[in-house]
């Protein structure tokens, strides 16, 4: 995306743009060799261990256009001193000191995502979608670089993902903080639907489910199979009145014995024999007569069966029936704990971390959004959240998901854990094995090398 016309100036530049971009597109030889294999054998779901650039740079080989759903959790610019193996190294005396005494070298972090986030959008399928966890640090800059990657008009959202309602004061000053991003783009958004979830289950996992739950409304059912009325057939909104919607303003007469329905205008004085007549809604605008209906003369008589009429004390309302109850859709606000995935990890492996690895929740959620046999992909996977997330939900929804997560071998800083697990692949594997295992699934593990 070029935002440098004449009308419109724009450009966002930082030190090693260029050479990150051409890091993606250098052509390398790159080549993998599988090292494992766990659970039932000839699984589609793949670990890849090595360098993310690497890695995604071997997958274009055979998973162009493959990938339904990317999520990403990167190393997020801390303000420590930080070190990625890319060639891009920028010295902390030339990065951007706060006031609280970190220093945020954004451009090294830049140069490092950059690259990965080119590749990773020629994997996605053309409905496909890319979630990418992030905190305040980086987040304006993500957002300039995937509105320039993805192009502005694909951004979908930012979930607001609460996860500690408590808050946390790091910096010294300001509110305490109580959430971080994730960032949503499409590949193209004409593309992609709304965010539906399952009602059950989400009620389940958040505990904002109070808010999903005003979803209560009175289950009823008829040949059509079940439903529930929310709203009535007329336009609430007082704008939409016989001057601005005149075909939406007309009497509607009903049998309540046969069902038909009939029509005539708001200045004929028709009534037909075992008919009810039942104009349109009063206006209270001051100015106008009646409300429009929401529906046409067409769709009423073809979508009769999605109307219910109602005698109240002789004033007859009409609903349209809602069909498509199971599901609501996902707000962009999420409460689940973070430190859940620390608990999770210590269930399964009997270790406490340091680092907040993301609760499984969090990744079902965002699983749930796409379909039932997705690919989805992870170029930061860390323990395997994403992998762990994928075998739960197969295993609950009887789905056919699979995984591609890459991790590279990078050392456990933490001295105990190393111990058991000297680099962050071998927790991950680890993770992964237990649970499938459990569940009966299968994993491939392969080593990324350049030839
Ligand atoms: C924030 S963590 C991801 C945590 C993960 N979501 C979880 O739930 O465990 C980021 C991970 O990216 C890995 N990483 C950093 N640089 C990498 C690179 N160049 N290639 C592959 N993995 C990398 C780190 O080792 C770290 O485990």
């Amino acid at each position: 995306m070029n935002y440098s016309s004449s009308e419109n100036l724009f450009n966002f530049w930082w030190k090693g743009k260029e050479e990150a971009y051409k890091a993606a597109f250098n052509p390398e030889f790159v080549k993998s060799e599988k090292i494992a294999e766990y659970g039932n054998k000839g699984s589609k779901n793949i670990v890849l261990i090595g360098d993310s650039l690497l890695s995604l740079k071997l997958l274009l080989k055979n998973y162009e256009n493959k990938v339904d759903l990317i999520y990403i959790d990167p190393p997020y610019n801390t303000g420590n001193s930080f070190n990625y193996n890319d060639k891009f190294k920028i010295r902390k005396d030339k990065s951007i000191k706060v006031n609280d005494k970190r220093y945020f070298n954004h451009s090294i972090w830049l140069n490092f995502i950059y690259p990965r986030l080119l590749l990773a959008r020629l994997l996605l399928k053309d409905n496909g979608l890319i979630f990418v966890s992030i905190d305040d640090n980086e987040y304006h800059h993500l957002r300039m670089i995937l509105d320039e990657i993805y192009g502005e008009a694909n951004y979908v959202a930012t979930l607001c993902w609460i996860n500690n309602l408590k808050g946390r004061q790091i910096v010294g000053y300001g509110p305490a903080k109580t959430y971080e991003y994730i960032i949503v783009y499409a590949k193209n958004i004409k593309n992609i639907d709304t965010f539906k979830i399952d009602i059950e289950y989400l009620e389940k996992i958040d505990p904002l489910n109070k808010v999903y739950g005003s979803f209560k409304y009175k289950l009823m059912k008829d040949e059509h199979g079940y439903f529930v009325i929310k709203n009535q057939l007329y336009n609430s909104n007082s704008y939409f009145n016989e001057e601005t919607r005149p075909n939406l303003v007309f009497n509607i007469h009903y049998n309540f014995n046969t069902g038909e329905i009939k029509f005539s205008e708001i200045y004929e004085n028709i009534e037909y024999k075992d008919f009810i007549k039942i104009p349109p809604v009063k206006n209270n605008d001051g100015i106008h007569l009646f409300r429009a209906w929401r529906w046409s003369r067409e769709k009423i008589i073809k979508e009769r069966h999605n109307l219910l009429f109602i005698n109240h004390n002789g004033i007859v309302k009409i609903y349209t029936k809602v069909r498509d109850i199971g599901k609501t859709l996902l707000k962009d606000i999420i409460f689940i704990p973070g430190n859940y995935g620390k608990k999770e990890i210590s269930n399964i492996l009997g270790f406490k971390m340091n680092d907040y690895p993301k609760p499984i929740e969090l990744i079902k959620l965002i699983l749930k959004i796409v379909s039932k046999d997705s690919l989805i992909l992870d170029f930061f996977a860390g323990t395997g959240t994403t992998g762990h997330a994928v075998f739960e939900l197969n295993k609950m929804d009887d789905g056919n998901r699979s995984f591609i997560l890459i991790q590279s071998d990078e050392d456990v800083n933490d001295n105990n854990l190393k111990k058991l697990f000297p680099t962050i692949d071998k927790i991950c594997i680890e993770r992964l094995k237990n649970v499938c295992s459990k569940y009966g699934y299968g994993f491939v593990v392969f080593k990324v090398l350049k030839t």
